[in-house]
């Protein structure tokens, strides 16, 4: 099992006299600067000069260039979008890091594709929150934490784990704690999810809309049913609450014959083929390499997936219950 670290194995202390740099102010730079600054962090913001910039100022932050901002900290977290990461990492930041730095990710994939190659004598540590941005400020302020992964990948100064848990416990993660992990499983647990399990997910929510219709079904009903009555995000809260299986035991008797008694044949070899066929394509580095030279076009097939699922009869009926969906969104706000 994999060591996890909570905030009693861990001290801030490596954290003081360093300058932190958060280089980006979006959904997770937002949250972590400002959790590590009420943890009594001494942060800067890097930003572009854009809506993002203008809220870290407007929440009190000296807000810096990007390059300014890479030059003047000891420890820079890189909070930007995965795809922009290794440009702005040549154009602005590697020419600005300077030996005992340490530079500070929250998803593996650019180190592990090798798409950023950082100096020798930089440290490069993971510090990956299993949290959307806004829960890991909501959470923080309510004082409790939330899952997280951290890594050492490069560990020059021999006190690159150190970092990688002090920005881990100033952001509030260890408040329940921290997985040791690497780069490389990250990004393999994240690529794993995004291209086998939540598009099967969504598939099979697909595959029962339409074969519902086909069965005489209303599509608003099935709609409601499906997600928009929240009952998907009921049966995730209970698989914390209850258990991942225990939970079955809120639904009757019938519900949990029929799914135990039919969920093996919903994964025939078919779909266990693809998803080694998946996990291939992650560990060779080709779905890394496919998605590197569709950016390079200009994302045609991304739109043209995007424009498919758009005519989704499902995307119709959603449509249909505009103002109702409105309403039960509310409940999840
Ligand atoms: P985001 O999309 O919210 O990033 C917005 C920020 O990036 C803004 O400050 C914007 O000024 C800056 N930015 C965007 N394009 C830029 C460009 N071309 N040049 C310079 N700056 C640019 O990013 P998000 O979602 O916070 O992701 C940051 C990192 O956190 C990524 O590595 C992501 O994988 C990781 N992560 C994200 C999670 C999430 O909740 N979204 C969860 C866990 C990890």
């Amino acid at each position: 099992m994999a060591k996890i670290y909570t905030d009693d194995d861990i001290d801030l202390a490596i954290l003081k006299g360093r300058k932190v740099g958060v280089i980006g102010y979006g959904n997770q730079g937002h949250a972590q600067a400002q959790n590590l600054r009420d943890s009594g962090a001494d942060v800067v913001i890097g930003n572009r000069d854009d809506d993002y910039g203008q809220r870290a100022a407007a929440d009190g932050f000296e807000v810096m260039e990007i390059a300014a901002a890479a030059s003047a900290a000891d420890v820079l977290l890189v909070l930007i979008p995965d795809e922009v990461q290794p440009v702005v990492y040549e154009k602005e930041i590697k020419a600005n890091l300077k030996a005992g730095d340490a530079l500070c990710f929250a998803s593996g994939y650019n180190i592990y594709y090798k798409q950023i190659e950082v100096p020798e004598d930089v440290d490069v540590i993971m510090v990956a929150p299993r949290m959307i941005g806004e829960a890991v400020r909501n959470l923080y302020k309510q004082g409790l934490g939330y899952p997280c992964l951290v890594a050492a990948e490069q560990d020059s100064s021999g006190k690159a784990m150190d970092v990688a848990l002090a920005v881990a416990k100033g952001i509030g993660a260890t408040r329940l704690g921290a997985f040791e992990s690497s780069f490389e499983e990250e990004a393999t647990i994240d690529l794993f999810a995004e291209q086998m399990l939540w598009p099967a997910i969504t598939k099979l929510c697909m595959l029962y809309f339409e074969k519902l219709v086909d069965n005489g079904c209303d599509p608003e009903i099935i709609a409601s049913e499906l997600y928009l009555s929240g009952e998907f995000v009921e049966i995730a809260k209970a698989m914390i609450t209850e258990g991942f299986f225990e939970q079955l035991n809120l639904h009757s008797q019938t519900s949990q014959y029929g799914q135990l008694s039919r969920g093996e044949r919903m994964v025939p070899a078919e779909v266990r083929a693809q998803a080694d066929k998946a996990m291939e394509g992650i560990k060779s580095g080709a779905f890394a390499q496919e998605w590197a030279a569709e950016q390079a076009k200009g994302k045609p097939t991304l739109k043209k997936l995007w424009e498919q699922v758009r005519k989704h009869p499902m995307a119709q009926a959603e449509k249909n219950l505009e103002s109702f969906r409105k309403i039960a969104a509310k409940a999840y706000k």
